[in-house]
């Protein structure tokens, strides 16, 4: 059931509905702390409208967290749109909800999340400037989010790889991969160049065969990928993926991914650390996306900045680790505490 009061660190959080053109949305503002509250606009079947709101309400909190640990000048915000069979997507109902984006005066700024692509984004911008995540030119940054996501992972991972096995690079560790959409498939290429050896899955099996073709790699049934043995699971498809059904059937020591929210409560840390397993928190690692969206959308830098800044999560990773391993507290607890200190909130 929801309960505001578990949400009440919300700066604000704004409903609109437009009868022409069917959109009905939320906004929240989690903090504008460290500047404009940034974060994408996911477009969405949600059961009721009371799923909408604790997803929006979620996701603009993991925002602040992500935002603030990656060092952008930004605060945390998510839109949801909720999606209704009798109002597809379209231009007006895009307008609309840049419409709404702008009322708010660029306390947040939108780009595209799940269900969102770039050209939606175009749409957006008719109506207000406070968007990201447009179409770029090549070499600019910005654009598709993926392979600058993979770089963070990569390296979010080789720092875990280091403190839990002692050992410099992936010249054969074994990494179980989740998902070979935009960020699996490029982290899988990083990791197979630097010697690791793979076991992939995807629901898509024609991708995974063909992926596992190119890297040399072994395809696992997306049943058993979760639970493969190996060194690292590197979850890069859903969120809610380590659990209190999961966590006990793990086979790996390191936990190290892309897809957001991986754990389903925060307890789940608490399950990780219980088995010994060592969880590189989400948040921190995929940050490489929201780095070059964000660098398009201040105009803060080029494709070598962005590398630079991405670049730097390796050391923020192990400097959590370090931190949770000396405090004797999961790195989740640990990744969220150093973030509110961050947003003025510790
Ligand atoms: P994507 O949609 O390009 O790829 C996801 C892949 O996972 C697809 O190939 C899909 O077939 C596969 N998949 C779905 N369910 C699966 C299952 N049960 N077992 C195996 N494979 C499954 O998504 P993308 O962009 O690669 O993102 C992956 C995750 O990382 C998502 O959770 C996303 O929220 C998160 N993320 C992505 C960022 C980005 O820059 N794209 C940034 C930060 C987080």
């Amino acid at each position: 059931v929801f309960d505001l009061a578990s949400f009440d660190d919300h700066e604000a959080v704004h409903v609109f509905d437009d009868v022409r053109s069917g959109l009905r949305a939320i906004i929240a503002v989690h903090s504008t702390h460290l500047g404009p509250a940034a974060g994408g606009c996911r477009y969405w079947q949600y059961a009721d409208s009371e799923a909408a709101m604790v997803d929006a309400l979620r996701l603009s909190r993991g925002m602040s967290y992500k935002n603030a640990l990656a060092e952008l000048p930004v605060g945390g915000g998510k839109a949801v749109i909720l999606k209704r069979a009798t109002y597809p997507k379209s231009d007006a109902l895009l307008e609309a909800f840049g419409t709404m984006v702008d009322s708010l005066g660029g306390r947040y700024v939108t780009a595209e999340d799940v269900g969102i692509t770039d050209a939606d984004m175009s749409v957006v911008s008719r109506k207000t400037h406070f968007v990201s995540g447009l179409p770029v030119e090549e070499d600019a940054a910005g654009g598709n989010p993926g392979p600058f996501t993979a770089e963070g992972v990569f390296l979010g991972m080789r720092a875990a790889v280091r403190r839990r096995l002692g050992r410099e690079g992936f010249k054969g560790v074994h990494v179980a991969i989740q998902g070979l959409g935009s960020v699996g498939k490029v982290l899988a290429e990083h990791l197979a160049a630097d010697g690791a050896k793979l076991t992939v899955a995807d629901i898509d099996e024609r991708r995974a065969a063909k992926l596992a073709g190119e890297l040399r790699a072994t395809v696992a049934s997306t049943e058993d990928i979760l639970f493969t043995e190996a060194d690292v699971l590197a979850p890069c498809a859903l969120g809610a993926v380590l659990n209190e059904e999961t966590i006990p059937k793990l086979n790996v020591e390191i936990v190290a991914g892309a897809a957001n929210n991986q754990l389903r409560t925060p307890d789940d840390g608490q399950r990780l650390y219980d088995r010994g397993i060592l969880y590189a928190p989400d948040y921190v690692v995929n940050a490489g996306g929201i780095i070059n969206v964000m660098a398009e959308y201040l105009g803060d830098g080029d494709v070598d900045a962005v590398r630079k800044r991405i670049a730097k999560i390796e050391g923020r990773v192990e400097n959590l680790l370090a931190r949770a391993e000396a405090e004797g507290t999961p790195t989740n607890f640990v990744a969220d505490q150093m973030a509110r200190e961050a947003i003025g909130r510790g």
